[in-house]
């Protein structure tokens, strides 16, 4: 029997699978079709100070190997988010809030109000889809110190992870500007802008014109940008970006992440996360790895 159990910030997860902010709503409609108390954590979808209903339609675009989306954080609320469910998860397993504002001073109060109520908070300072200044908080590094020092200094019994935007010069120095702000663990990628175009119409297929650009196709590029963040820091780093299987997540795990995220295979598989845990646990006994975070950096290059 292999040890799956990873610990992050302190906290233990029982494994280090977690379906990604965005791609899992807040666990309900799964939890239908398999116990979601098997997944490591659940990261929620983007939560904002009030409502939001997001962009126009059309909001996803398939493409050969991703898909773009330009959601635009649709989403209920902090405070309905609290009120309907956050009980149901933390029943369930470890929660990541992940969220997400328009100003510095919204990650301030959404982070003081989910103080000591959620496992993790995950700021999302690099949500391409949305026209209110998130994105820039996510591309200087100073921007991205500064937003990770006022959400840390509004949690006191919460860790903190500062998830990071690939459309960046280097995510090196992203990663490192989150860690000097106090970070306890940063997590990437998340989706790269693009565009399609729908040549009929000579027109964006997407009401937003661009998307965040994610799925199997991206993840060489999120294993790269893994590999090169966790050895710019010395606080963990969970990865994601393609992962559609368990030897993806092992890639990652070699790559310098302690736990993956899976988003878009969740659209292609709803039972995508669980078999995936069930692969890990699988291809550790085939290669004789008792504990899967024996793993974590272990990559060695050419
Ligand atoms: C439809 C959709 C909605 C998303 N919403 C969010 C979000 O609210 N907050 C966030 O930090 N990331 C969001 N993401 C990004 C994912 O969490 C993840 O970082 C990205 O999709 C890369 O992983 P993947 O290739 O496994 O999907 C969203 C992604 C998709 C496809």
């Amino acid at each position: 029997m292999t040890d799956l159990k990873v610990k992050l910030c302190g906290v233990e997860l029982k494994n280090p699978v977690i379906p990604a902010s965005g791609t899992f709503g807040f666990g309900r409609e799964f939890n239908e079709l398999y116990d979601i108390s098997v997944l490591g954590a659940v990261a929620t979808k983007g939560l904002t100070l009030e409502s939001r209903l997001g962009n126009g339609t059309p909001r996803i675009a398939e493409s050969r190997g991703v898909i773009l989306n330009a959601v635009g954080l649709q989403n209920p609320g902090v405070e309905r988010f609290i009120k309907e469910d956050l009980a149901f998860l933390r029943a369930k397993t470890r929660v990541i809030a992940n969220v997400a504002g328009s100003e510095v001073g919204d990650y301030e109060k959404i982070c003081a109000r989910l103080d000591g109520l959620v496992d993790f908070v995950e700021l999302n300072i690099s949500c391409p889809n949305v026209k209110c200044g998130g994105m820039a908080l996510g591309i200087k590094p100073e921007n991205v110190e500064n937003v990770t020092r006022v959400a840390k200094n509004a949690l006191k019994a919460t860790p903190l992870i500062v998830k990071l935007s690939p459309n960046v010069e280097s995510i090196a120095a992203n990663a490192r500007a989150a860690e000097r702000g106090g970070a306890d663990c940063i997590s990437l990628v998340n989706t790269f802008t693009g565009m399609a175009i729908d040549i009929e119409r000579r027109r964006p297929v997407l009401a937003n014109n661009t998307g965040g650009v994610s799925g199997a196709g991206i993840k060489p590029i999120a294993v790269r940008m893994v590999y090169e963040a966790s050895h710019a820091v010395a606080i963990p780093v969970v990865g994601m970006g393609g992962i559609t299987c368990a030897e993806d997540a092992i890639e990652f795990m070699m790559a310098g992440a302690t736990a993956v995220q899976v988003g878009t295979q969740n659209f292609t598989d709803a039972l995508a996360c669980p078999k995936i845990i069930e692969g890990l646990a699988a291809w550790c006994v085939s290669h004789g790895v008792e504990r899967i975070s024996d793993l974590v950096g272990t990559v060695k290059m050419n």
